[in-house]
């Protein structure tokens, strides 16, 4: 095998990059305040305290909620804390009896081993049982609950959480605050797509009030240079400045992207025995990931078929040329194009709500107007309506 055949080679192990969903980055960058605030009450549960609050993080597809969660968790068990510590997705939380069931999965087993109180049966799987028989009391499971959380605090990270139905996710926020009534620590953070705060799921249990809520949006210029940098640096290759300002620029701070570049990067240092990359190497791997971006950008925008399709591609080009709006505003410009359109005005709440859910726009947490998640699927949506580009 010649010299390029190894250098091949070479670029197909040890990429320290995680381009992809749910993976943690080598380099978790840029999110030092976020961790120091979850910290605050989950360290907190952990010392045995009882906080005033639960967590709530929101941010749209591939800002790094669940690399955050998966930080949290290992932060705490390098910590070695004396803890119920469980990371779960929301998947199968459609109901206040699942989230119920969900909670006392978690902690039952523990509990029962814990406590092996008399009444409740033989074996563990002897008081699940009576459990879906109804045939112990929610305050008796309570009681069990209360009891599990004071000798080990319990810490439950939920990822996924804009999936669980708003009677799940009340179910689960109010058992957690009663347990914390009754003297037990425990501690729930939530992490979801950005509807989980703007569709309102949270509001019958005044959570927005109750809770602390955090935004994660796209990661600054410095952290940015830092998620591909650091990990490039620990695998001996360096970037020049320039090459570094290129990446940022092109990857407008989202973690997603960052992690595609930090990936392609690696591969060609890799395989051409590089120690240093420059300007000529970003020039090279830039039209691999305009491609991958556009694949992106293009599988966001294939849920949005005829006049709800050309409503996106109106709103995009108002925002590009007139700057982010406020909701209100934003409605009125979407009830006009509705009107134009012949259609319902009353369409218009739930067209903004599935902006929010494609990851087309969103509200960060402290900010009056909604944003776009990634401004340059915006700029892409704009340019489907000129010629040539539609479908
Ligand atoms: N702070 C960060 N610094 C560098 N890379 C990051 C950071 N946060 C996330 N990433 C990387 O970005 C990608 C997306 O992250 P992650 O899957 O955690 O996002 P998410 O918000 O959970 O997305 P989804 O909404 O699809 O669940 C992953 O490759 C992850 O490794
Ligand atoms: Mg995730």
């Amino acid at each position: 095998m010649g010299k390029e055949g190894n250098g091949k080679l070479a670029g197909l192990f040890g990429n320290p990059f995680t381009p992809g969903y749910g993976r943690r980055p080598p380099h978790l960058a840029g999110r030092e305040s976020q961790i120091y605030d979850i910290f605050k009450h989950v360290g907190a549960t952990a010392n045995g305290e009882l906080v005033a609050r639960d967590v709530l993080i929101y941010g749209p597809r591939g800002s790094g909620k669940t690399a955050l969660l998966r930080e949290i968790a290992e932060k705490l068990e390098n910590l070695g804390v004396h803890t119920t510590l469980e990371l779960m997705t929301a998947t199968d939380m459609q109901s206040a009896e699942d989230a119920r069931r969900e909670l006392i999965g978690v902690v039952g087993q523990p509990l029962w081993e814990a406590l092996k109180p008399q009444e409740w049966g033989l074996d563990w799987r002897g008081v699940q049982a009576k459990w879906q028989r109804g045939e112990l009391s929610r305050n008796d499971v309570r009681k069990g609950l209360v009891a599990k959380c004071k000798s080990k605090p319990l810490i439950l990270l939920i990822d996924e959480a804009h999936l669980m139905s708003p009677a799940a996710c009340g179910e689960l926020l109010n058992e957690m605050l009663t347990i914390r009534g009754r003297g037990g620590p425990a501690i729930v953070v939530l992490a979801g797509k950005p509807q989980l705060a703007e569709l309102g799921n949270l509001s019958q249990v005044s959570f927005l009030e109750r809770g602390e809520i955090m935004s994660l949006g796209l990661l600054d210029e410095q952290s940015s240079g830092d998620a591909v940098r650091i990990p490039l640096g620990k695998a001996g290759i360096g970037i020049a400045e320039t090459a570094l300002r290129r990446v940022i620029s092109e990857c407008q701070g989202y973690p997603q992207f960052l992690q595609l570049w930090g990936s392609a990067l690696w591969q060609r240092a890799s395989e051409l025995g590089k120690k240093m990359l420059d300007d000529s190497d970003i020039t090279e791997v830039d039209p691999v990931m305009r491609l991958e971006r556009e694949e992106i950008y293009l599988g966001r925008f294939a849920g949005w078929k005829g006049a709800d399709r050309e409503l996106l591609v109106d709103i995009a080009n108002h925002l590009v040329r007139d700057g982010w709006e406020e909701r209100p505003k934003l409605e009125a410009i979407v009830k006009s194009i509705l009107l134009r359109q012949n259609r319902e005005s009353d369409e218009c709440a739930a067209l903004v709500d599935r902006m929010v859910e494609s990851d087309f726009l969103w509200r960060p947490r402290g900010q009056p107007r909604m944003l776009p998640a990634l401004p340059s699927f915006v700029s892409f949506v704009s340019k489907q309506g000129e010629p040539g580009y539609s479908d």
